[in-house]
């Protein structure tokens, strides 16, 4: 049976890989038939990811990098891409930090450093594997970016974290114009809350009514991982061909309302 989603022989690049939505992105894009690169900041974390992965048998490379580190990128990339033995057919953004300061207390290398991993890492790494060296020139490619219902509207005590998502929007529709060029499709995902380490520790900050009021805010209630992981994996695959530049809200009807 022919699965429209399948990821057979294509070689992804995962950032963020050690948690989360990044975490179930690489199991379910292992399961479609990937070969992966996965970064993350977490050494361990991508150890045991990479142990945990099963149902396909694609190569997988592990790097710890600092996304904040934007030099180091480009030779990360190169490096791994020897080490994979084939170019790169995809790259996924989930590497990401929130910020939960009201404007009077954020200092300005607090947004500096918000910008730097949310955005401008995924600028540097779409850069890197757009160049001659970076992605496999005879097939389509596909670049995703992970945006927020705080990029679509906006939230108290948030201005950093949404203008770091609402940047994504912008940067996935230019290049996704500047990249056809180059048969390279870029689009990104903009989740509602979903459980994961980042949403639990904001969580942690408020009172205990908060997850009840974060599920009142989403009429389908709290995202999975999964939900988004789907998302992502459709992007990546050839079901998507002809979609780029979009914006796929996966928010549970979150900004329907
Ligand atoms: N969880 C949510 O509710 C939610 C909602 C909307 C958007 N998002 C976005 O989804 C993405 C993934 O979030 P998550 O909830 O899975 O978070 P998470 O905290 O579970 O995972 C984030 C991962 O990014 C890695 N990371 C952070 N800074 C890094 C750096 N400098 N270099 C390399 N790796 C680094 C962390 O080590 C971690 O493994 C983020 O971009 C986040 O903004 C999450």
């Amino acid at each position: 049976m022919i699965n429209p989603m399948s990821l057979e022989g294509k070689s992804i690049i995962i950032t963020g890989a050690a948690s989360g939505i990044g975490k179930e992105c690489a199991e379910l894009c292992y399961s479609l038939g990937a070969n992966l690169l996965l970064l993350d900041l977490n050494k361990e974390g991508l150890l045991a990811v990479k142990d945990s992965l099963n149902g396909g048998n694609g190569t997988v490379v592990i790097r710890d990098i600092d996304l904040a580190d934007l030099d180091s990128i480009k030779s990360v990339l190169s490096d791994a891409k020897s080490e994979l033995g084939c170019s790169y057919n995809g790259l996924v953004h989930c590497a990401g930090i929130p910020s939960v300061l009201p404007l009077r207390a954020l200092s300005n290398e607090q947004f500096e450093r918000v910008m730097r991993i949310n955005t401008e890492a995924g600028l540097v790494l779409a850069k890197c594997f757009s160049s001659n060296s970076g992605h496999d020139t005879g097939r389509q490619a596909s670049i995703v970016f992970i945006s927020s219902v705080y990029g679509v509207v906006g939230s108290a005590a948030n201005v950093a974290y949404a203008t770091s998502k609402a940047a994504i929007i912008g940067m996935t529709k230019s290049l996704a114009i500047e990249l056809v060029k180059k048969n390279i499709r870029v689009n990104c995902v903009a989740p509602g809350f979903i459980q994961t380490k980042m949403a639990n520790g904001i969580s942690s900050m408020f009172d205990n009514d908060y997850s009840e009021k974060i599920e009142e805010m989403h009429p389908l209630g709290w995202g999975e991982a999964i939900d988004i992981a789907n998302a992502i994996a459709f992007l990546l695959s050839d079901a998507s061909k002809w979609t780029t530049g979009a914006v796929f809200n996966v928010d549970g009807g979150f900004t329907a309302q």
